[in-house]
Parts: C-alpha cells; sequence; structure tokens
C-alpha cells in the first residue's frame, strides 16, 4: 500500500479541517495508508518511511507558518523515503502571494528528491479565523482523490 503523510499547521483549525477532508478523498479512492498529524507533535523519523507527503499551512503574510518552513528544512536533512509531495494552504484574500508557492518554492530548494503530485491547493475562508468558504470543502477531498489516484498509478 502506498503510505501517505499528511503534516499541518493551524491557529484557528480551519487547515486541520482541510487536511481532514483530503485524508477523507483519499481513503475514499481505497489502496492508501494514510497518518495525519500537527507540525507541533509530528516524528519525522516516522514521516520519513512515508512514500508521500502532504504539508499544509495557513497563509501568514503571503507564506507558510514559521513551523511549516521549519518542517521543510529539516526534511531536507533527513534522508527521506518519500518521492512525491503536495502542499495546500488557507487565505482570505487574493492579492496575495499564494503561501502554496512558496512552499514548493521551499521544498524544491532544500529536498529536491521530492517531485510535486499535483499543483498546490489553496482554500479560501471568510475571515481570519474561518469559516472556509461555502464550496471549497468539496474540492479539498477532490485534490485527496486526485492524489490517491495518481499515486496508485
Ligand atoms: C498573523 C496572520 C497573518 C495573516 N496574513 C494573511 C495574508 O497575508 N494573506 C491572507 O490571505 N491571509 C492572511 N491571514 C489569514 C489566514 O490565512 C487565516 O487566518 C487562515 O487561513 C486560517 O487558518 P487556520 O484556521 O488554519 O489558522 C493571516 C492570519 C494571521 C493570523
Amino acid at each position: 500500500m502506498v503510505k501517505v503523510f499528511v503534516v499541518y499547521d493551524t491557529k484557528y483549525g480551519n487547515t486541520k479541517l482541510v487536511a481532514e477532508k483530503i485524508v477523507e478523498g483519499m481513503r475514499e479512492v481505497g489502496g492508501i495508508e494514510t497518518a495525519i498529524s500537527d507540525v507541533e507533535e509530528v516524528d519525522l523519523e516516522t514521516v520519513a518511511d512515508y512514500d508521500a507527503i502532504l504539508i499544509g499551512s495557513p497563509n501568514h503574510w503571503g507564506g507558510p507558518v514559521r513551523g511549516i518552513k521549519k518542517l521543510i528544512d529539516k526534511l531536507g536533512k533527513l534522508d527521506l523515503k518519500a518521492k512525491w509531495v503536495a502542499v495546500f494552504d488557507t487565505y482570505i484574500k487574493g492579492d496575495f502571494e499564494k503561501a502554496v508557492k512558496k512552499m514548493e518554492k521551499r521544498i524544491n530548494e532544500k529536498t529536491p528528491g521530492l517531485k510535486l503530485i499535483v499543483p498546490g491547493l489553496s482554500v479560501k475562508v471568510e475571515d481570519m479565523k474561518g469559516p472556509i468558504v461555502e464550496g471549497e470543502l468539496p474540492k479539498c477531498k477532490e485534490f485527496g482523490k486526485k492524489i490517491a489516484s495518481k499515486l496508485k498509478t
């Protein structure tokens, strides 16, 4: 079975919800073993044993939060089994630079061995604390399904 680890950071819970929906989508496809963790509790030795890593962050000041930047830097120093990666973010405004782009760039610099499964997903929230804008959650599930299908082929 393909093993996928999902790690996220969240201040108000929205990015966590996105991560959970993505996992739901992957499980619906089946044939994928999933694990999910808050970045503050993540065991990097465990992550290193997975085939794919999904990384999610709220957009803070046009980029990912510090905890996620540090995670990406640490992954670059590990002997990773993983070959695949995908990222997601939550944001309130459309005119800022997307955190997913910054995450993808940082991953490319720090862990060049990881290839993108799909382009990053940005999920809009109504306000600082959420909730997630209507119609966005189904996209998260679809994102998970797409990732699972791609990893299985
Ligand atoms: C300190 C701070 C800075 C933020 N900066 C941005 C920003 O630059 N662009 C944006 O779209 N949203 C910004 N936001 C809104 C967050 O993206 C929003 O709070 C987040 O998506 C909620 O996710 P969470 O519930 O997982 O924390 C900011 C929020 C905080 C708390």
